[in-house]
């Protein structure tokens, strides 16, 4: 079940907590603004946020040591540009969380093969590797660490994480059911109706991907704004010339939901907005809202990333916040699974 992050559902006093996360590995792209982050910058102070940069997802498939260093950085730049703001939520890198790590192998244990194998990324992404990695494998319960350690209610994300949120969903009730106890919290994904799968430029029938074989299907977040102009202007469209609301093409659709999922806009109103207007003409109007958006975050992501030190001290005080909640969940955990605690 999906739920919306309605404003007019208001959390319990508690905050109900909320936790995403992006994985650091070559450009972040328009599809991780939409899908995510521009989703939970608006959410964070209505809820109690923690937002991770998934390091240890991303060594799932090979990694240069030296741009995965880069990449956190940036990531981490872009999460700050974007808004999200660190008085109100935590930022942490996984890698610096090592309760992450250790809750994998005990729900490792509780995962079965078959429900990994059936995970169309997994399908996916094995298909474009040479040796396909137990880690690749193993990435959805990483993933379902992540969310279980944080006491989760709602994970706000894109369409193609929504098997793995369910997934989760299934190994906190087994383990919950197991031990006879409320051990985890069962978690919800929260996808917006709009934006939740921005397809690739040049092919409308796959979701933009960092992983995409061709760039100029993807508008990364580092492209200046000549590149996305180029990028949207050569955008597959049909043989039309005009929008035409009786015949529109994967290509026009994607436009128009990119266009609404950055003005929020509905996707209708757009399409009628757009409707009786030449393909140049809307291509234009959709490269001026991605430019205009895009080039504030660049530019500020820039100005953040010549500060490494500020960037090493949020990373310092968001592990320091993040392990606290995941170290109170996994003495949960080692006493109900019944690991001794060291002695003091
Ligand atoms: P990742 O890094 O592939 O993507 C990060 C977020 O961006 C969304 N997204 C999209 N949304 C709309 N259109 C697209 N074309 C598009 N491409 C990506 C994704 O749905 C995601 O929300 N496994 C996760 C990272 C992760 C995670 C977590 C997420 C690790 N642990 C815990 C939530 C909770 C991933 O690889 O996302």
């Amino acid at each position: 079940m999906n739920q919306k992050l309605d404003p007019a559902v208001k959390p319990r006093d508690d905050k109900e907590k909320i936790f995403s996360a992006i994985q650091p590995t070559s450009g972040l792209h328009l599809g991780n603004y939409v899908g995510a982050l521009k989703n939970w910058v608006a959410e964070q102070k209505r809820y109690s946020c923690t937002f991770g940069i998934v390091d240890l997802h991303a060594i799932t498939v090979p990694q240069d040591p030296k741009e995965l260093k880069a990449n956190v950085y940036k990531a981490l730049a872009y999460y700050i540009a974007a808004g999200l703001d660190t008085e109100h939520c935590t930022l942490f890198l996984q890698s610096q969380v090592p309760q992450h790590t250790e809750l994998t192998w005990v729900l490792n244990c509780f995962t079965y093969f078959g429900e990994l194998g059936r995970m169309t990324q997994f399908k996916d992404k094995s298909k474009r590797q040479e040796s396909v990695s137990v880690g690749l494998y193993d990435y959805p319960v990483l993933m379902a660490a992540d969310i279980l350690l944080h006491d989760t209610n709602l994970v706000p994300v894109g369409d193609d994480q929504k098997q793995h949120v369910e997934l989760t969903r299934d190994l906190a009730e087994r383990v919950n059911r197991r031990f006879g106890n409320d051990v985890f919290v069962i978690p919800q994904p929260a996808i917006k109706t709009t934006g939740a799968r921005i397809m690739d430029l040049q092919d409308p029938a796959i979701k933009m991907s960092k992983s995409a074989t061709n760039p100029s299907g993807v508008l990364f977040f580092d492209d200046s704004d000549k590149q996305l102009t180029k990028k949207i202007n050569s955008a597959v469209t049909d043989s039309q010339t005009s929008v035409n609301p009786d015949n529109i093409s994967p290509g026009i659709r994607n436009l128009a939901e990119i266009y609404a999922s950055l003005s929020d806009i509905s996707p209708q109103a757009v399409l009628e907005h757009f409707t009786g207007k030449m393909y140049g003409v809307v291509k234009k109007e959709v490269g001026e809202l991605v430019t205009a958006i895009l080039r504030p975050l660049r530019n500020e992501a820039n100005r953040l990333l010549s500060d490494q030190s500020s960037l090493d001290l949020v990373l310092k005080n968001g592990a320091d916040k993040a392990q606290q909640v995941a170290e109170a969940t996994m003495k949960r955990v080692r006493e109900s699974v019944g690991f001794l605690p060291r002695s003091k």
